[in-house]
C-alpha cells in the first residue's frame, strides 16, 4: 500500500539479487500505480534487467517480494504471473522470426490461455470458439493500433528492429495487460518510430490504466514520457520522483545523468 491508500499494480519490496559475489540487486525497491508511466534509468549493470526478471518470475530472488496488485507472486512460475496480467518486452527483440506478424499476437494469446484447455480442444466447445473469434478480433484491433496491419501476413524474420519492436509491443497488449514492462523499448528506432511507441504506450495506460515500468537510455525520451523516474546505481534506488525533481538531483547527476543531461 502506498501513502494514498490505493494498491500499486507492481510493487517491488526489499529486493536482493546475487551473482556469486555481485550484487546486481541490493535491498531495491519501487512501486507502480495503475495507468501511471515509470521509468527505470542507470548506467549499464545497475540492475535494471534483473529487475525485471524478477518482476516477472524469470529469476527468484534472494531476499525481497514482489506483488502484483498486492498479490504476493514472488515464487510464481513466469507464465503464472503473465496470465494474471503481467506482459514485458526484451531488450534484445523476442519474436518468432517463422511466424507471421499476425501469428505472433495469436500465438500470444494462446500462451496465456484461449481458454478451455485439451478437452475444449477435442470436442471443439462453443465457449472455445468464441474465444478463439475475440482473440482474432482483438489482435486485428491492436495490430490496426500499432500501425501493423498492412504487414500482419509478414513473417518476422525479416523485418526491420522499428518495426520487429512494434510487433514484440503489440504481442504484449493482445492479452490487455494490466502491468506492461518494456526493456529499452526505443533502441535502434528511430525518431519518428520512438514517438510513435510512446504514443501507443500512453494511448494504452490512458484507455485502460495500465501500469508502464520502463527502462531506457534516451534521457530525453524518459524525461518526456514518464510520470516518475527511479534510479538504480550499482543495484540499489538512489532516487525515485517526478522528472524534474530527478534530473536535479546531484546524486543522480553524479552517478548517471552527469554527461548526458
Ligand atoms: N546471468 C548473470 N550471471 C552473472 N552476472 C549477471 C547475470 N546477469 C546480470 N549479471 C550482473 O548483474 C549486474 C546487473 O546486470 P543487469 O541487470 O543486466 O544490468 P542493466 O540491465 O542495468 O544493464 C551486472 O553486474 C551484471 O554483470
Ligand atoms: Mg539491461
Amino acid at each position: 500500500m502506498t501513502g494514498t491508500g490505493a494498491t500499486p499494480a507492481l510493487e517491488l519490496m526489499g529486493i536482493g539479487v546475487r551473482f556469486g559475489g555481485v550484487a546486481a540487486l541490493d535491498d531495491a525497491g519501487l512501486a507502480v500505480a495503475p495507468g501511471e508511466v515509470c521509468g527505470l534509468i542507470g548506467a549499464n549493470g545497475a540492475g535494471k534487467t534483473t529487475l525485471f526478471d524478477v518482476a516477472s518470475g524469470v529469476r527468484t530472488p534472494d531476499a525481497g517480494r514482489v506483488l502484483l496488485h498486492g498479490r504476493d507472486v514472488t515464487r510464481w512460475s513466469p507464465h503464472r504471473i503473465a496470465r494474471a496480467g503481467l506482459r514485458r518486452t526484451f531488450q534484445r527483440v523476442q519474436t518468432f522470426g517463422w511466424l507471421t506478424v499476425e501469428e505472433n499476437l495469436l500465438v500470444a494469446t494462446e500462451w496465456v490461455g484461449g481458454g478451455g484447455g485439451v478437452l475444449a480442444d477435442l470436442v471443439g466447445s462453443p465457449t472455445r470458439r468464441r474465444r478463439e473469434a475475440h482473440r482474432r478480433e482483438r489482435a486485428l484491433e491492436v495490430l490496426e493500433r500499432c500501425g501493423l496491419t498492412a504487414l500482419r501476413d509478414r513473417s518476422c524474420s525479416a523485418l526491420p528492429i522499428g518495426t520487429a519492436r512494434l510487433v514484440e509491443l503489440a504481442r504484449a497488449l493482445v492479452d490487455e495487460p494490466s502491468v506492461l514492462l518494456l526493456d529499452e523499448p526505443t533502441s535502434g528506432l528511430e525518431a519518428a518510430e520512438a514517438d510513435r511507441f510512446a504514443a501507443i504506450v500512453d494511448d494504452e495506460r490512458t484507455r485502460r490504466g495500465t501500469a508502464v515500468l520502463l527502462v531506457e537510455h534516451d534521457v530525453s525520451f524518459v524525461m518526456g514520457t514518464c510520470d516518475r523516474i527511479v534510479v538504480l546505481d550499482l543495484g540499489r534506488v538512489i532516487a525515485d520522483g517526478p522528472p524534474a525533481e530527478v534530473r536535479a538531483d546531484p546524486a543522480v547527476r553524479d552517478a548517471y545523468l552527469g554527461v548526458s543531461a
